[in-house]
Parts: C-alpha cells; structure tokens; sequence
C-alpha cells in the first residue's frame, strides 16, 4: 500500500466519477466499553454537511483519543461524546483517502484530491466525512500508511513545539514519553526544528529513540531525568507522571513545560486533576506552563506534509492492521505503552 488510486495532485484537470455505494464496512463501538465492544459492521455512508468532504478512506491510524471515545473516559467528555451511548461510533481520526464528493460550501478541495487529516471518527471504516480544512493534499513521494500515521500524532507533537513552546533551534529540549505515537513525532520534529533533544522511554524502546534522532535517551527504567541534574528549555510532557516542582527543577528559568497528558487513574476528570494542579503550581515561577488539545488546520497539516516529503520526519510504524485488527490495536492502546504508531488499512478487509 505505498499510493492512492486516485489522482494525487490538488491541481489535477480530472474528476473521476466515482461511484459512491450507499453501505460500507466499518468498525463500530454502539456502547461504551474496552476492545472487546468494537465488531465490524455494515453501515451507511456518511453524507457531507457544510463544509465537509467525503472521503473514501485508503488507511487511518489509531490514537488514545480512540480510546477516549471507545470507553467513554474520562466521564468529563460525556457531553461531548454522549452520555450513555457514543455519538462518535467509528474509531480512527486520522483519515488519509481520496475526496470522492462534496458538501455545501467547499470550494478549497476537489473530487479526486488526495488528502489526509483528521476527522470526527470514521477513519476504520470505507468512507469518512471530514471538514474540509481539517485535511490537506498529501504532497508527492508520502505513501499511504506515512500520511496516516502523522495527523493526530503529528498535529499535537508540531503544536507542542512550535505553536505553544516556540522552540528555537539550538534549545535542548525533554520529551517524556518519547516512545508513542505523539513522543517519537515529538522527537523528530524537535530536531528538524534544530534542537538537542533528550528522550524518555523504556529500555525496550531506547535504540528506536536514537534512530529517531535523539541526541540523549535516557532510560526511566533505571535512571531518572529529575535526579540527574540536566535543564531545558523545553519539556514535553506527553505522561504527566512526575511532580509539577520536579518539572520546574528541569528547566531553565525562561523555561517552557508543556502538558499534553496526565495520570488516567480518575475516571472522572482523567489528567484534568493534574493539569490544574501543575498549572497552579507554574503561576508564580520564571517557567511557563502550557497545556492544549490538539487541533487540526491545513497550514499545520501541510507543514507535517512537507517534513514529511523532504524525510525530515519519517513516522515510526509499528505495524499496519486491517479493519478485523483494530480490536486488537485498540487493546493494545489501553495499555498505554504502544510502541510509535498502529496503521489500519482499511481496504484490507473487503
Ligand atoms: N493534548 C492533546 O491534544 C493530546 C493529543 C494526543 C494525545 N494526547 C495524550 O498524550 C498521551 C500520549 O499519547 P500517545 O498517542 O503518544 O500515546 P501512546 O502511543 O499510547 O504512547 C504512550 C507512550 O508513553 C510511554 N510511557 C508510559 N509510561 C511512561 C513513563 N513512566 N515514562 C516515560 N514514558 C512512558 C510509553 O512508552 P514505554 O512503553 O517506553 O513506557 C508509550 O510509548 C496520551 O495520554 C494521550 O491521551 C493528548
């Protein structure tokens, strides 16, 4: 699986006429729960509203916002998510495919397009609706299962760094949690932005951090980033699992921690607890705190397109999985040490 099948330029004379079936296969939760609610089912195709696209999807990748909505935790997202039963039915955010029809209102994307970016779920299945400027044309060169593995991972990771903690090249910059999806983007993309990057991870994943381009990795198994006496400029915390005056002992005084996750542990509020705590804990010191969700744009989208194209970045696949896989991958995510990223082609199963 290395090309789309449709055209792959955004500037492309030709507009298939595809033929868009009303039925599809898709992977579906219809109530909350872990791996074992996931099944594989006969669904209608979605149709696009304002502004959206439909895309017939080629490939996806699986995140641990999958499994926030799978399990339905934190209970805080209920509002969004539902609040007994799931709005958001079909996993996989990120959708990478082929523009095969239009909503009202798109004028910036075309039939044929091949794009990839993030949708509202439905990336396990044959078709997705995805607003059109949450997804941007896959340069040439990016194969499939590349595309897919990045926006979800590669969105938060480039958020992190540039738009939040403004890293600057030469900073040295901490990556907790630097083996998963978002860790080995974040390692990747802290270099290509010219910093010296430590990583944090399990000795299982320490020779996949240096091939990634960490300049130290240390190994939280035997050693610990806090006690050995190093400062940053930049911490990307993508754990959460230190103390807030741990963090601030590792950075310089204009220093800059960012907080993307925390301790899952309480079902209500998830990392929440954490995240207020550590922010109360940064008001007064030189450091700053910042914390964010992840959003997707096209100028994001297509800045990851190009790091992706000029091999600055390459994303670390752990294996590819057909739609009968996801329950397994999915598993695999709850367990919160999935090594880099879980591709899903989702033409493999037929
Ligand atoms: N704020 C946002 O917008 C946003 C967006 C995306 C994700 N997130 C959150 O960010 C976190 C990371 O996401 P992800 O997709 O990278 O998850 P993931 O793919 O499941 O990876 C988690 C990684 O954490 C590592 N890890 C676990 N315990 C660790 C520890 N004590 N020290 C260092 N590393 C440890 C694991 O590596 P080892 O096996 O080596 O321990 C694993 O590779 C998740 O909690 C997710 O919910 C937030």
């Amino acid at each position: 699986m290395t090309a789309l099948s449709a055209n792959h330029t955004a500037d492309s004379e030709t507009e298939p006429a595809d033929i868009v079936p009303t039925t599809m296969r898709a992977v579906v939760h219809r109530r909350y729960g872990t791996a074992e609610v996931l099944e594989i089912e006969e669904m209608a195709v979605p149709e696009p509203g304002s502004g959206q696209v439909l895309v017939r999807v080629e490939a996806s990748s699986l995140n641990a916002l999958d499994w926030h909505f799978m399990t339905g935790t934190p209970w805080l997202i209920r509002p969004t998510s539902g609040f007994l039963r799931p709005k958001r039915v079909v996993p996989g955010a990120d959708v990478v495919g082929t523009v095969v029809a239009l909503g009202p209102d798109v004028d910036d994307l075309r039939v044929g397009d091949a794009v990839f970016g993030e949708s509202p779920g439905g990336g396990c299945s044959h078709y997705a609706v995805v607003a059109s400027d949450h997804v941007a044309p896959i340069p040439h060169g990016v194969d499939v299962q590349a595309a897919a593995a990045t926006p979800v991972a590669g969105l938060t990771a480039l958020q992190a760094l540039r738009t939040h903690a403004k890293t600057q090249p030469g900073e040295h910059v901490l990556v907790n949690g630097a083996a998963g999806g978002v860790g080995t983007f974040t390692v990747q993309i802290a270099k290509a932005l010219g910093a010296e990057v430590t990583a944090v991870c399990s000795t299982r994943n320490v020779e996949m951090a240096r091939r990634l381009g960490a300049d130290t990795v240390i190994d939280y198994t035997t050693d610990d980033f806090v006690e050995q006496g190093a400062r940053f400029d930049v911490m990307v915390d993508n754990v959460g699992n230190r103390k807030p005056a741990e963090c601030k002992s590792v950075l310089h005084p204009a220093g800059r921690y960012v907080a993307i996750s925390g301790p899952k542990k309480n079902q209500l509020l998830g990392p929440v607890a954490y995240i207020v705590r550590a922010a109360l804990s940064f008001r007064r010191a030189s450091q700053s705190f910042h914390q964010f969700t992840a959003s997707a744009n096209r100028d994001d989208l297509s800045y990851l397109g190009e790091l992706l194209a000029s091999g600055r970045v390459t994303p670390e696949i752990q294996r590819t999985i057909g739609l009968d896989g996801v329950a397994e991958g999915m598993a695999e995510i709850g367990t919160g040490h999935t090594r880099a990223k879980i591709v899903v082609d989702a033409l493999s199963y037929e």
